[in-house]
């Protein structure tokens, strides 16, 4: 796996967003440790509050396919800015992934790399309920 493949899997991603609300496509792609790579899209609803992000919808679907190790999260959306995850994204993204590098990806072929700790410093997280 490179990672350009990882990128061209949240690009396609992007397409299937299902966002007739926002207009904002949002493609994500999380690679596992054994090499796998788990996609995800933003998928609205007409009730606004039950809308969910690309970054969640690809970590919930590859813990549902029985991975939990994971490398790289990409997100990418068609402009030229990046795009960060969310607040509750970053939660999930700390609980599910935390040692994952997160790349944003804009269409300009541009990649931002942050760590978890970057996206979310001082976060709450399992080591609190110890
Ligand atoms: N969205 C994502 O899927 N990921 C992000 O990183 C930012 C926001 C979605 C949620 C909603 O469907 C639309 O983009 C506008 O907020």
């Amino acid at each position: 796996m490179n990672e350009n493949e990882l990128i061209q899997k949240a690009i396609e991603a992007s397409k299937r967003a299902y966002a007739p609300y926002s207009k904002f496509y949002v493609g994500a792609a999380v690679l596992t440790k054994s090499g796998k790579i788990i996609q995800g899209c933003n998928v609205e609803n007409a009730s606004y509050g039950l809308c969910n992000c690309a970054e969640r919808t690809a970590l919930f679907s590859a813990i549902a396919q029985g991975e939990n190790d994971f490398v790289k999260l990409a997100i990418y959306v068609d402009r030229p800015q990046f795009t960060a995850p969310c607040g509750a994204c970053r939660q999930v993204i700390v609980e599910l992934a935390p040692n994952a590098e997160i790349l944003l990806v804009n269409n300009k072929n541009e990649i931002k790399r942050l760590s978890v700790e970057q996206v979310l410093p001082y976060s709450f997280n399992s080591a609190d309920l110890a």
